[in-house]
């Protein structure tokens, strides 16, 4: 589980008087249902933008891969790279005002591994048109151990950077330094690295295991309406593949029938069937919600707002679900007073914490269907100046102090919510 992601000069998470003060950035705290709440270019996306970066780490890429793209052998598309390109990963206002972001996230390691967090983090020199990124500071901490797993020594040469590492008998000192490339984490190169100590590479590998099952759904209902092929079981990020991901869910009967039965309560249709006809030559399938009564409506002619329902269900309840979810505009296309479902939707799934979900969205009143602990998990998010600034609920006292009837639904009618976003953003201004 990812409990903490830190950012420091990336993107709007800092300004040219915070970077000259020294400091500046964002931090956002993550629980098993978040929502990200916050205005047009408030700065939610960025927040992914951040996390998708953390989840390029994992799948082992250099760091120009990750901030760029990375294709496979064959040539195939594996990897998009975070938006705006390696010029904009870095704070601007006009011109780049820092050479430098940082991340630092936190985690929980999982069952299989010992219990206690991993802390790392990393600071990327995005380099110039000359010379690819490369890492400038990056280390590990793992909760149970006394000193950092591994950590950047300085430059070692063109190209490379000398890490230290731990040496399993060292209570506290640091190791060893091995020389490593700069341009990709040591993270994922100590692990395949046959100098590095054994327990330092399965730190490595612990951490790794936490950040590696990450998904970021950003739904376009085009894509939702494509047929696809039976056996296509994962979701694209467009929400491609819906129709055999929906397939392969209903093939469990208890399954289908709780996907019926969302279905049936989130959409004004009293849906009492899901089908899969074929509908093309080569062989695709496509979704049909069949109502009582026996009417047929195909994907295609579905409303938008419910195939992006299937698709969260689908995502969240999927026969190999990962274990973090990001969706973008969690409340698009679904009418106000059924979004409270979608919110039981997602507390269901993330109920036992084998899934998280962090949701952005625009509207305040949500909020108002969120209970305690999901409440103190979210954010908000919002512009003072050219900055944007993150503020737990969990840490806006007003919030809590109100009397618990009056804390839900009543919040965005009286315009509470909005005072309260107001407030903080002319406090962030002076
Ligand atoms: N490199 C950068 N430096 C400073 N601000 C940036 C940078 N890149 C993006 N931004 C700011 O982030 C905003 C977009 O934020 P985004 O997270 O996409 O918004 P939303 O909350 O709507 O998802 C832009 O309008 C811009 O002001
Ligand atoms: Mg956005």
């Amino acid at each position: 589980m990812i409990q903490e992601l830190s950012m420091d000069n990336f993107k709007g998470f800092s300004s040219p008087m915070l970077i000259r003060r020294g400091g500046g950035g964002g931090r956002i705290r993550f629980g098993r249902l978040s929502l990200i709440i916050g205005t047009n270019a408030s700065g939610k996306s960025n927040i992914r933008d951040g996390l998708r970066f953390i989840h390029g780490v994992s799948r082992g890429y250099n760091l120009a891969e990750i901030i760029g793209e990375k294709y496979g052998e064959g040539g195939e598309p594996q990897w998009k790279g975070i938006r705006g390109g390696v010029r904009e990963t870095v704070t601007r206002d006009g011109n780049p005002v820092a050479k430098a972001f940082t991340f630092a996230v936190k985690t929980k390691l999982t069952a299989e591994d010992a219990s206690g967090t991993a802390r790392y983090s990393i600071t990327v020199d995005i380099g110039d048109k000359t010379k690819p990124p490369t890492i400038v500071d990056e280390s590990l901490r793992i909760s149970t151990e006394e000193a950092d797993s591994f950590r950047t020594k300085e430059q070692a040469g063109p190209g490379q950077v000398a890490v230290y590492i731990r040496r399993p008998t060292a209570k506290k000192t640091l190791g060893p330094a091995l020389t490593l490339r700069s341009d990709q984490p040591a993270l994922t190169q100590l692990p395949h690295d046959e100098r590095c100590f054994d327990a330092v590479r399965d730190q490595c590998k612990a951490f790794l295991r936490t950040i590696a099952s990450m998904r970021f759904l950003d739904l376009d209902p085009n894509s939702l309406r494509r047929p696809s092929i039976p056996g296509q079981t994962v979701l694209g990020d467009k929400g491609e593949n819906l129709s055999s991901v929906l397939q392969a869910i209903c093939r469990v009967a208890a399954s289908k029938e709780a996907l019926i039965e969302w279905t049936r309560e989130l959409t004004p249709l009293d849906v009492v069937d899901l089908k899969f006809p074929e509908v093309s030559l080569e062989g695709k399938i496509q979704l049909q919600l069949v109502e009582k009564g026996g009417r047929e409506i195909s994907a295609e002619s579905a409303s938008d707002g419910t195939l992006r329902f299937l698709a969260f269900a689908a995502a969240v309840l999927g026969t190999e679900p990962a274990r973090f979810y990001f969706f973008e505009e969690i409340e698009n296309g679904i009418h106000p007073n059924r979004a409270h479902l979608l919110i039981s939707l997602l507390r269901a799934a993330t109920r036992d914490g084998t899934i998280q979900v962090v949701g952005t969205t625009h509207s305040p009143a949500l909020l108002s269907f969120l209970d305690k602990e999901a409440l103190r998990d979210a954010s908000l998010v919002y512009r003072a100046g050219s900055v944007s600034k993150i503020r737990s609920f969990a840490d806006i006292p007003a919030l809590w102090e109100l009397p618990p009837r009056t804390r839900s639904g009543e919040l965005h009618g009286s315009g509470w919510f909005e005072n309260v976003a107001a407030f903080l953003e002319s406090e962030g201004a002076e």
